[in-house]
């Protein structure tokens, strides 16, 4: 049960969240979880990953394709549609093991017949370009059909249309919409084949804004029809000599394929990826269930196949969030991918070599040297982050918003990000392929941005925003802080590293350049830039300078001041402005990335003070209270918040407004976050260049965890109970490798099952 995800009934209410409950994809495009009868008003979308378009001052944002599922059913005339007709039953289901989508309606026309429709459909892990579609109908009576199906150019669009000159033909058969992005000129194409009806007479006709198949049948009753579709996706950017062409024969070729072999080929790729990525939970099947759906999402988004795009925050659910990378992606997504598979990460993280040019542009344009990287960045690293970001709700004026200028710990979000990739793959190659530059850049950049109070005798960074959305332009954000001098110390870490490994390279970026920072300077600001330390009477770390001497309400006090169920808590009036209620995750999210900087009692003492004032209003937020709170043994207080960002896109429980602007669709950030709390929170795993450390603390209702991780090129399997920690090294494995268990070490040999007692006993190993 825990691999299929099922909604019985229909209800209209719940048609968007639907769409993003059910998606599927494959890192190339998604296809939201909307009914074949769907149009833009039911917020279909098919988001083609890495292409924006943008028209006049209008948000730039992803481009969906033409819809090339588009299918409607006439009994004797009448539409069947679940948005209008009789519906005796109606499921939709998703099957997360392999990545199928399927619903089944049954409608009763006016006549009396009950009409079946089934449709199951995926969009091929195996063929990136590719989605099939069966279909199957039956009637217990006889009906008059008509079939309508094509392509629907008639796409959601937030703020469209991004295609022009659409031009939709039929050529022997197989339809077309070939189309240009309004800027850049990009061209879309779709191409659909039909298998089947094996009856019925067929006619070829445009529509509004598109391409159909009309067929007429006599549904007899008693018997079932099946037709296939095959859409085929391709866009100027893709290594193909003409969009169009590639469209047509990749939709011919699946046609001879056939579904069931292209089925088999794209259940193949989702077995390897459970293979990899599949997290057990034993003892707590609802738990199970949202993590294996979280780890789903992530995969339906990952860029395998390409490194120059990201994932975005709201994946490929649509143009929500302008369809941008944020530091969701390395501080909330990396991990998952880094531990299971790095090469995914290498793509993730080689898109910010990519983008680098985009962030010395935005550096250059604040006045800085180095990179700095974009707050919304997409496919040329410019920022798409607006300054005016967000409405008043009672003024309906844009609201000057600072998360372009001041939100510097990206930059440092970025350098960490590339780090972890190197530290746990050893993968020197992506460091000379543009790693070490992104990080020498970023620490350039902090370099410029640090200013130097020689009666404090340190490095400070004023005026900047940490993750804590609500407090804007604060000074010494300690969050900030530390990313930042983490970043300047890698940097010095990483050059001593190339001197000895890659002195070209190293000599490349060490070179004078006037008006620049050099080792020696980076050297220095590392050791003299100010990170604020815990207090010395409660061991809390103020968020930022003077933030304790804020109003200290509690979060019900300040929710009762709310007018307006959307107005924005931040920002110049936000009411969360001048009081120390926070948006999300800040000094708490510092406890987990240094842990190892901070004793246990000082974690602690951060969550308990932070925890009561944070409002969660990001989905960021809740998985890093879990982490910390599993990190300090107290995995029951981290459980509920586990759940909620496991859970977020199957409840549909999230923010779906902040002033007028709509920010619903998946939420990949809190994916990551729920493989994060299970794997690196309950499960307390952690590793460096050295080890793999496991510190775990299961929560009351699990038995036992397994999960599966990747370091440095070999595999190991591990699975937590209460008594004990089975670490496994598969014979492939080439060299052994070192773990510490709650304090205790021990090596694992290839072909070894090492099981290390968590009650105190000696660790008992054994081969097999
Ligand atoms: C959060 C940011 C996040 C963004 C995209 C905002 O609400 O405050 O931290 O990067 O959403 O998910």
């Amino acid at each position: 049960m825990s691999w299929i995800v099922r909604e019985e009934g229909f209800d209209p209410q719940r048609i968007t969240n639907h769409g993003s409950k059910f998606m599927t994809g494959n890192g190339y495009m998604g296809y939201r979880g909307t009914l074949e009868e769907f149009s833009k008003e039911q917020l279909t979308a098919v988001t083609l990953a890495g292409v924006y378009d943008q028209i006049g001052t209008k948000w730039r944002e992803p481009v969906n394709a033409p819809n090339g599922l588009r299918t409607r059913l006439f009994a004797d005339g009448a539409e069947l549609s679940v948005l209008n007709s009789a519906v005796e039953k109606h499921v939709q289901e998703l099957d997360i093991a392999r990545g199928v989508h399927a619903r089944e309606t049954v409608y009763l026309t006016e006549d009396g017949a009950r009409v079946t429709f089934r449709s199951e459909r995926f969009v091929s892990m195996d063929q990136l370009h590719l989605i099939a579609n069966r279909f199957t109908i039956h009637s217990d009576k006889d009906v008059r059909l008509t079939l309508e199906t094509g392509i629907d150019g008639g796409v959601w669009d937030i703020n469209g249309p991004h295609l022009k000159e659409a031009a939709y033909t039929s050529y022997e058969g197989t339809l077309t919409a070939a189309a240009s992005t309004q800027e850049l000129g990009i061209r879309v194409a779709v191409a659909e084949c039909l298998a089947g009806p094996q009856e019925g007479q067929e006619e070829i006709a445009a529509t509004e804004d598109g391409i159909i198949h009309r067929i007429l049948l006599t549904l007899q009753a008693g018997s079932t029809y099946e037709w296939v579709k095959y859409v085929s996706v391709y866009t100027s950017l893709d290594d193909a000599e003409d969009a169009l062409e590639a469209a047509v024969s990749s939709s011919r070729s699946a046609l001879n394929t056939g579904y069931d072999a292209l089925l088999q080929s794209h259940e193949e790729v989702w077995e390897q990826h459970w293979a990899l990525s599949d997290v057990e939970i034993e003892g707590d099947d609802e738990a199970q269930h949202a993590l294996r759906f979280s780890i789903y999402q992530l995969l339906i988004i990952a860029p395998a196949a390409s490194e120059k795009v990201s994932i975005p925050a709201r994946g490929l659910s649509g143009q929500v969030y302008k369809g941008a990378v944020f530091w969701d992606t390395e501080m909330f997504m990396l991990p998952f991918f880094l531990y299971t598979q790095p090469e995914i990460a290498r793509n993730i993280m080689m898109y910010r070599k990519h983008t680098l040019d985009g962030a010395r542009r935005k550096a250059a344009e604040y006045g800085y040297n180095g990179a700095y990287y974009a707050w919304e960045s997409q496919d040329s690293g410019d920022d798409a982050c607006t300054l005016f970001n967000i409405t008043d709700v009672f003024t309906g004026r844009p609201m000057r918003t600072y998360f372009r200028d001041k939100q510097i710990h990206i930059s440092a979000d970025v350098a960490h990000g590339i780090w972890e990739y190197y530290k746990l793959t050893g993968d020197t190659g992506f460091l000379i392929d543009g790693g070490a530059e992104v990080i020498w850049e970023c620490a350039r950049f902090f370099y410029a941005y640090a200013g130097y109070y020689p009666l404090k005798r340190r490095y400070e960074l004023l005026d900047v925003t940490g993750p804590d959305e609500y407090h804007e332009r604060v000074h010494n954000n300690a969050f900030t802080n530390y990313m930042a001098r983490h970043t300047l110390r890698v940097a010095v870490q990483m050059m001593d590293e190339l001197e000895q490994q890659a002195p070209e390279l190293y000599a490349k970026l060490a070179g004078e350049r006037e008006g620049t920072p050099g080792l020696q300077e980076i050297r220095e600001i590392a050791e003299q830039l100010y990170v604020p330390q815990p207090d010395a009477q409660t061991g809390v770390i103020e968020q930022f300078d003077r933030y304790f001497q804020l109003e200290d309400p509690s979060l019900q006090e300040l929710k009762a001041r709310i007018l307006q169920p959307n107005e924005y808590l931040g920002g110049g009036n936000g009411i969360a402005t001048t009081t120390q209620i926070i948006k999300q995750a800040d000094v708490v999210l510092l406890m987990h990335l240094f842990k190892d900087e901070f004793a246990p009692e000082i974690k602690k003492a951060n969550w308990e003070f932070y925890e009561p004032r944070t409002e969660h209003g990001s989905s960021l937020s809740p998985c890093v209270y879990a982490l910390v709170a599993s990190d300090i043994g107290m995995p029951d207080w981290a459980y509920p918040y586990f759940k909620r960002t496991a859970t977020i896109d199957l409840t549909g429980d999230s923010k779906q407004y902040v002033g007028d602007l709509y920010i619903g669709g998946t939420h990949p950030a809190a994916n990551g976050g729920a493989w994060m709390a299970a794997v690196l929170g309950f499960g307390g795993l952690q590793a460096d260049e050295r080890e793999v450390r496991l510190n775990p603390a299961l929560p009351s209702e699990w038995s036992a965890l397994g999960f599966k991780i990747r370091v440095r090129g070999q595999a190991f399997d591990i699975r937590i109970t209460r008594e004990d920690v089975r670490i496994t090294s598969p014979a492939g494995n080439a060299s052994e490798q070192p773990f510490r268990v709650e304090g205790r070490e021990t090596l694992v040999r290839p072909g070894q099952s090492v099981t290390v007692s968590l009650k105190g006993l000696a660790p008992a190993g054994g081969s097999h």
